[in-house]
């Protein structure tokens, strides 16, 4: 039986993933790959529009595919590989660059902020095709569903109407995909600040948890993290949003429901309530780390393991590329 096909990705911009991307991405990625034919990239070449330090995006880029591994995407169930491993994608990138209006391109929102935020000398041509090469990641393997973030629902969007267009203009070449928007209750905040979303670029490392760090000082973070003066365990995003960004966090990790957290809490202080989650989170994190840092301790074979799930993408890329090369109307080398 063929399954639907889904793919998502990640940039490695940090040395570890923070619990907002496991909640949000890793989590629901594992419990999709049955379901789906799932392929998950690495996506390296995004992240040569970022500031680079060549060592750095080469350790940063095993660690992120090893803490998938660690999550539990199986790389002999699922495709998991390094973007850059498989050339099609940008030269997919390329013919559909040719086809996304220039317009088109500067109504992207991530790249206006990213270009506000960088000004003009640090923002390079990459950023602004950033969404482009997006496009070709999903639209190679003829992709039915993207889970992402709300933030990137709008490159998703260009993306089916790239494929619309191409398919309209040389016929049935791609997959028309469709985004499934990670829910609410799978965002998380920032420990210290939890009105802003947490981020790998948070600029105090106080708010965030980070898949990689020391249990203990997982532990210490969650103990310190702000909550107010009401004092009762209670779910209210507007006016309890650190204690309910606690419960968010404690019910994706223990599967529970939050009115069951919210009484097992009823008439205990917060201190009590952040000994539990501090529990939870060190129980659910500790062997996740530790997989991790076991893979990373053998890079030959994570690199093994990389190669031949990059093979296996790759037998799927090529034949869309090939199809497009074709359709586009580019002479074949004989
Ligand atoms: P980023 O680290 O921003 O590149 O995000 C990588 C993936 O993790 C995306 O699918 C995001 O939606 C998800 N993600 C990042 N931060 C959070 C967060 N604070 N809460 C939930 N999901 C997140
Ligand atoms: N742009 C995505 C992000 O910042 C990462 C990404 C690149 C991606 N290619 C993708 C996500 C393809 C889904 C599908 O989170």
């Amino acid at each position: 039986m063929t399954r639907p096909r889904l793919y998502s990705g990640m940039q490695p911009s940090a040395d570890s993933l923070q619990v907002g991307n496991y909640i949000g991405a890793l989590l629901q990625w594992r419990d999709l790959q049955d379901a789906y034919e799932a392929f998950f990239s690495v996506v390296d070449l995004h992240a040569l529009t970022q500031p680079n330090d060549p060592a750095e995006l080469r350790e940063k880029t095993r660690r992120t595919a090893a803490q998938y591994i660690a999550a539990g995407i199986e790389p002999s169930r699922s495709t998991l590989y390094v973007q850059s491993h498989v050339r099609a994608h940008a030269e997919l990138a390329w013919i559909l660059s040719t086809i996304t209006g220039f317009g088109e391109a500067n109504r992207m929102t991530q790249f206006k902020d990213k270009s506000a935020r960088y000004g003009t000398d640090q923002t390079n041509v990459g950023l602004f095709t950033y969404p482009v090469l997006m496009a070709a990641d999903i639209l190679l393997y003829q992709t039915d569903i993207v889970p992402v973030g709300d933030d990137q629902k709008q490159h998703v969007e260009l993306t089916r109407d790239l494929a619309e267009r191409f398919n309209a203009r040389y016929g049935a070449a791609f997959t028309v995909p469709i985004p499934v928007i990670q829910k609410e209750t799978a965002r998380i905040y920032d420990l210290q600040n939890p009105t802003a979303k947490m981020s790998k670029s948070a600029e105090s490392d106080a708010g965030v948890l980070w898949l990689l760090d020391d249990p203990a000082v997982s532990a210490k973070k969650v103990m310190r993290a702000v909550t107010d003066s009401e004092g009762t365990v209670r779910y209210d995003r507007e006016s309890k949003p650190g204690v309910s960004n606690l419960l968010t966090i404690y019910a994706a990790l223990t599967g529970r429901q939050i009115p069951s957290i919210e009484d097992e809490y009823a008439g205990r202080g917060y201190g009590d309530f952040k000994k539990g989650l501090a529990e939870v989170v060190v129980n659910e994190f500790g062997p996740v780390r530790e997989r991790a840092l076991d893979l990373l301790a053998d890079p030959g074979e994570l690199d093994r393991v990389l190669a031949s799930n990059a093979d296996r993408a790759a037998e799927v890329a090529d034949a869309t590329l090939s199809d497009v090369y074709d359709r586009v109307g580019l002479l074949r080398r004989s």
